[in-house]
C-alpha cells in the first residue's frame, strides 16, 4: 500500500480536514478516510507512515464491534462496495482505511479516562495534587497505577492548539448535566472493557480519549476508538513505574524529533527511513495485538 499523505476528490463535497483524516459529506453521511498522516507534539510531520491509516481504521472496527453492547457508534458500513455509486472511483484509495459514519453533532468536549499516572495528567497531579479537580492519593509516581481509572475531560481544541484539562462542573457547562453523566458512565464503562482486553494481549491500557456524537439513534461513539494515535499502550511486559513508559507507537518519532533538536513550532521536519520502518512496525504490531488471534503462549502480566 503506498503512503497516502492526503486525498483529493474532487468531485466529492470535503467536510474537513483533521490531523489525520478527510472526511467528505456524501448525502446524509460522512466519508472518514484515515490517511497516512503522523502528528508528534500537536504538529503533522512532512513524512507520513505507510498504511498507518488503514490499521487505525481497522482497529476502530475491531473496537466498535467489540464494544456494540456497551455503546451505539457511528459506522454505517467499510465495506467499500456497499458505499454509494459516487464513490466507486476512489474505492482503490477507500479500502481498508475509510468508513461511512453517520454524521454526528459532536459534543465540544473530549472524553479522556486514565488508568494510569501520564502525560497532560501526570504534569497537573505534579503541580496541584489532582487531575481535572479529582483528587488522588499523594506520592504516586510517573506511570502508577491509579486506585480506579478516572474520567478527565479535555476542551477540543481548534486545529493547533493544546487540548486543555477542565473540570466536570466545566464539562456540565459545556453539554449539559445529563448527557455529561452519561458520557462519563459510557467512557468509564468502555474503559474498563477495552482495558481488561488489552491487558489479555500483554498490553496496559494507560489512557484513552473517546470522541462522542449526537444523532437521531442519541448518544454514539464517534471519530475514532482505542487506537494508538488516541490512547496510550504499553507493554505489560517490562511496564516499571516511576518513569515514563515507552510509547507503543510513536516512541522512535519522538526519540528523533528531540535528537534533532526541533523547536516544535512549524513546519514540522521529515522522518528518515529508518524512523518510518520502526514505527511502521510498532502500528502494524498494535493491529496483531488487538485484534489478531489470541496467542496461548502470551505473557499476561497484571500489574
Ligand atoms: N460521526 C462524526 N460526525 C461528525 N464529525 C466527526 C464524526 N466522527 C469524527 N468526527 C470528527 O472528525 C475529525 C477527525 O479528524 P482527525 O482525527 O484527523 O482530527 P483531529 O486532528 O483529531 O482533530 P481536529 O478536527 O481538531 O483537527 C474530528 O474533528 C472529529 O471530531
Ligand atoms: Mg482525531
Amino acid at each position: 500500500m503506498p503512503t497516502l499523505i492526503a486525498t483529493e476528490f474532487e468531485d466529492l463535497q470535503l467536510y474537513a480536514r483533521g490531523k489525520v483524516r478527510d472526511l467528505y459529506a456524501v448525502g446524509d453521511l460522512l466519508l472518514l478516510v484515515a490517511t497516512d498522516r503522523i502528528s508528534a507534539f500537536d504538529y503533522v510531520l512532512a513524512t507520513g507512515i505507510p498504511g498507518k491509516g488503514r490499521v487505525l481504521t481497522q482497529i476502530s472496527l475491531f473496537w466498535f464491534n467489540y464494544l456494540s453492547d456497551l455503546v451505539p457508534n457511528h459506522l454505517v458500513t467499510a465495506e467499500v462496495e456497499k458505499y454509494p455509486a459516487q464513490l466507486r472511483p476512489y474505492e482503490e484509495e477507500l479500502r481498508g482505511r475509510s468508513m461511512l459514519v453517520n454524521r454526528a453533532r459532536m459534543f465540544p468536549a473530549e472524553c479522556v479516562v486514565r488508568g494510569y499516572l501520564s502525560g497532560s495528567g501526570w504534569k497537573d497531579y505534579q503541580r496541584t495534587g489532582n487531575i481535572c479537580g479529582i483528587a488522588l492519593p499523594p506520592g504516586l509516581r510517573e506511570s502508577d497505577r491509579l486506585p480506579e481509572p478516572i474520567f478527565t475531560p479535555a476542551t477540543k481544541s481548534m486545529s493547533g492548539e493544546h487540548d486543555e484539562n477542565i473540570s466536570f462542573d466545566q464539562m456540565v457547562a459545556r453539554v449539559g448535566g445529563s448527557h455529561a453523566e452519561e458520557l462519563r458512565r459510557l467512557s468509564l464503562a468502555i474503559y474498563a472493557k477495552a482495558a481488561d482486553h488489552a491487558i489479555e494481549r500483554g498490553l496496559i491500557l494507560a489512557d484513552t480519549k473517546f470522541e462522542f456524537g449526537l444523532t437521531g439513534k442519541g448518544i454514539v461513539l464517534a471519530d475514532e476508538v482505542l487506537t494508538p494515535d488516541s490512547s496510550r499502550f504499553w507493554p505489560s511486559e517490562g511496564y516499571n513505574p516511576g518513569a515514563a513508559q515507552p510509547s507503543f507507537d510513536k516512541q522512535f518519532v519522538r526519540d528523533y524529533l528531540e535528537t534533532i533538536g526541533w523547536n516544535k513550532q512549524p513546519p514540522a521536519p521529515e522522518l528518515p527511513a529508518n524512523v518510518v520502518r520502526q514505527t511502521q512496525e510498532k502500528y502494524e504490531q498494535a493491529l496483531q495485538l488487538l485484534t489478531g488471534p489470541a496467542v496461548a503462549a502470551a505473557p499476561v502480566t497484571r500489574p
